[in-house]
């Protein structure tokens, strides 16, 4: 066991440009279609585990105290608990020390910003990491090994988390669009993209910033018997498979349909789920209407996706940066809680600090 007790990692939140909506039965955290996702490189949780050896190594159960910005949360302890419970199988250290995380976002709290996949691909960098540790001398990662360790971990903690590890678009779930992707961990797309989408950036327009009427745990679950599932899963396999040519081909047109219509179908899923629920809200709908109206008048590439909120995503292409803060800050920013909406770029891989 190496003297190795303090870690520490950033890892960028993500946006789904497919969407992943429901599980597999069987398994843990399998994801019912494949999705990819654009990383929201200045929009990061930073976490640091610190660990010290129990006295005694067969605990049965695991040992941690959580830290959120400074101060002690144990509201979030039985969330990471069940991480630590599920990754254990693979990782025994877990059982043997006694954990400290500390994690902050850099974005505010309370904005209805989805946090779990930057702080639990954070954390999940940081046990990977660990193990790596811990297996030198007997064993050698490659970073690809490493690299998906820390997404089966993050997966085991929040699925969408899994994709946050890679500064290329990441890839989660089976699909014959691209050979190396799995249920287990997501893979990046390695595949040139076309230049016209290369260049991208969100702008994240607050909407809401409360609790959730509806968990995206509980979200998962309605597609068990959801009449609609199984053709949304088709739907979500074509549009996979259509996005990867779209982003290599750079059809424009192709990817504000294919992004727009993902992010609608996601919202009909709940919208037709027993019970059915609605999370977007009417400042929502303005938003959209107004990107709309925008768009056909002026031609911009930009598209908006949601995730399971009413908060707004606004991709766009950074060559239009002007004139899309522009439109913000006169057209959109009244329909914004509190004015707020937060700009991040997209790409960039997770950092050891
Ligand atoms: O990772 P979860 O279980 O919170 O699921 C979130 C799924 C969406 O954000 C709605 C879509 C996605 O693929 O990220």
């Amino acid at each position: 066991m190496s003297e190795y007790n303090c870690v520490k990692y950033r890892c960028p939140s993500n946006i789904a440009l497919v969407k992943y909506w429901g599980k597999k039965s069987g398994g843990v955290q399998l994801p019912a279609n494949p999705s990819i996702s654009w990383t929201l490189t200045d929009l990061h949780a930073t976490t640091t585990v610190t660990r010290a050896k129990l006295d005694d190594t067969h605990a049965s159960s695991v040992s941690l105290e959580f830290f959120l910005a400074g101060e002690p949360k144990p509201s979030f302890e039985p969330k990471i608990r069940q991480f630590l419970e599920r990754i254990a199988p693979m990782m025994p250290q877990v059982k043997e020390f006694h954990w400290r995380i500390e994690s902050e976002n850099n974005f505010p709290h309370g904005t209805g910003i989805a946090s779990s996949a930057a702080g639990f691909g954070a954390l999940a960098l940081c046990f990977a990491d660990f193990q790596r540790a811990d297996l030198a001398g007997t064993q050698t990662w490659s970073e690809e090994e490493f690299l998906q360790t820390a997404s089966i971990y993050a997966r085991l903690g929040s699925g969408s988390a899994c994709r946050s590890v890679y500064g290329q678009p990441g890839i989660w779930g089976e699909t014959k669009a691209w050979s190396k992707a799995t249920d287990e961990f997501a893979v990046p797309f390695t595949a040139e993209v076309h230049p016209s989408l290369n260049n991208w950036a969100d702008a994240v327009l607050i909407v809401d910033d409360g609790e959730k009427s509806v968990s995206s745990t509980q979200g998962h679950d309605l597609l068990k018997d959801h009449p609609y599932a199984t053709s949304r899963y088709q739907q979500a396999q074509i549009n996979l498979e259509r996005l990867l040519e779209i982003m290599k081909e750079g059809d424009l047109e192709g990817f504000i349909s294919l992004v727009e219509s993902e992010a609608l179908q996601l919202h009909a899923m709940m919208m037709s789920s027993e019970p059915y629920y609605l999370l977007i809200r009417p400042n929502t709908v303005a938003i959209i209407e107004k990107i709309w109206l925008k768009r056909k008048e002026t031609q911009w590439p930009m598209a908006f996706t949601l995730d399971a909120g009413a908060n707004v995503h606004l991709l766009y292409d950074k060559s239009y940066s002007q004139s899309v803060m522009n439109f913000i800050e006169t057209e959109l920013l009244p329909y914004c809680k509190n004015s707020l909406y937060l700009c991040s770029n997209i790409g960039g891989s997770p950092q050891k600090n």
